[in-house]
């Protein structure tokens, strides 16, 4: 993470989408009850969840997270919920978990879906009657904590395959905030693309960034961003600093740094890393490997899709008639699996 990151809890946007999830932010934050915030990864949850801490009557007690998918069940638990000196071999003294450490402030639980359920049952009961124990300890604490879940699933479904407790559900989605992923909110991409390469540029000490030419543009516009926002300030910072003339706007976006010519081989069975590089050889990408079933033929087929559409789009630079001969497609045969897969921006309607 940039240096310039840690303060800067700013959240940029201007399209409908999101300007109408951050009045909902305002609305909810000065509410003392628990906030689920949802959306794909990048989407600025971390960021949303501060925001309903520092918009909150709580704002200057403790903001406190904790990130539940990285601890295996025993250490989360601890984490959590603190324990007792002597409560298991190494535990030499008291420890203090995040619901005792943000007493009166907020906590924020990252990934929530991925708690185990004992975990969500403490979980519960904390938000129920503001109560738990210390592992390894009979005393009763009480905790007055404002909690903000986070996560990617879909969380309603996780409960009906019985993957999480249904009353923790309905205890934490008081209120739901879901996030829109950037392609929901095209309007946003080149402002944002701006302020990180302005800020890159600044950290760089470079005058002024001189902006994006047109083609760099379209192809901020036309990407799928399944990193969404983390993914476009990667994408734009890498941009920068790569500038061969700092003065001259940029005219080609490079998606993954992982494009080479020489990237190792994807293990057979194992998943295909997203092609986007021109590959000399396409049958090298290892599609063709042996599928570990069972999977999803359906999911799997439109996952090959659109990366071969992309990538064909992007060795073509993104002239559709070529990348259509790529793929040995039709011009219109093209166009139709691009609208399918919303890989075209509005404004490349009317090019071939
Ligand atoms: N609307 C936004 N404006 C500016 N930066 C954003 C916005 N949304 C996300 N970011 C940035 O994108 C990165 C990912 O945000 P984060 O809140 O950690 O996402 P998540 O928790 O959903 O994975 C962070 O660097 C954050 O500063
Ligand atoms: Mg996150």
């Amino acid at each position: 993470m940039a240096p310039a990151d840690h303060n800067d809890l700013s959240l940029l946007g201007s399209s409908p989408a999101f300007v109408a999830v951050m009045e909902q932010v305002s609305r909810v934050a000065p509410l003392d009850r628990p906030v689920l915030v949802i959306g794909e990864r990048g989407t600025g949850k971390e960021l949303v969840s501060a925001r309903l801490h520092y918009l909150s009557r709580r704002w200057d007690r403790p903001f406190v997270k904790l990130n539940c998918a990285t601890l295996a069940e025993s250490l989360l638990e601890t984490e959590l919920f603190g324990h007792e000196a002597g409560s298991f071999t190494g535990a030499t003294r008291r420890h203090l978990g995040r619901f005792e450490i943000a007493h009166e402030g907020s906590l924020f639980l990252d990934e929530l879906a991925n708690a185990s359920a004992r975990v969500q049952e403490k979980i519960l009961r904390v938000i129920e009657y503001g109560e738990f124990e210390r592992v390894g300890g009979r005393e009763t604490i009480r905790t007055n904590v404002r909690l903000v879940a986070a996560t990617n699933l879909d969380l309603p479904a996780e409960a009906r395959a019985g993957r999480f407790r249904e009353d923790l559900l309905d205890r934490l989605a008081f209120d739901v905030i879901t996030l829109p992923p950037l392609r929901a909110r095209p309007e946003d991409i080149l402002d944002l693309a701006d302020h990180f390469a302005t800020r890159m540029s600044q950290e760089l000490r470079r005058e002024l960034f001189p902006g994006f030419a047109p083609r760099a543009q379209r192809q901020l516009l036309e990407h799928p961003w399944p990193g969404n926002v983390r993914e476009l300030r990667n994408v734009i910072e890498r941009a920068v600093y790569r500038m061969e003339d700092p003065d001259e706007e940029i005219e080609d976006i490079l998606f993954d740094p992982f494009a080479s010519p020489w990237r190792p081989r994807a293990a057979p069975g194992e998943s295909v890393p997203s092609a986007s590089a021109p590959s000399p050889t396409p049958a090298s990408a290892g599609i063709a490997a042996v599928p570990r079933l069972p999977c999803d033929l359906r999911a799997e087929v439109e996952r090959i899709e659109i990366e071969w559409l992309q990538t064909a789009m992007r060795q073509a630079r993104f002239n559709q008639r070529k990348a259509a001969e790529l793929l040995q497609l039709s011009y219109h045969q093209l166009r139709g699996y691009l609208r399918k897969y919303r890989l075209v921006g509005a404004e490349s309607e009317d090019e071939g």
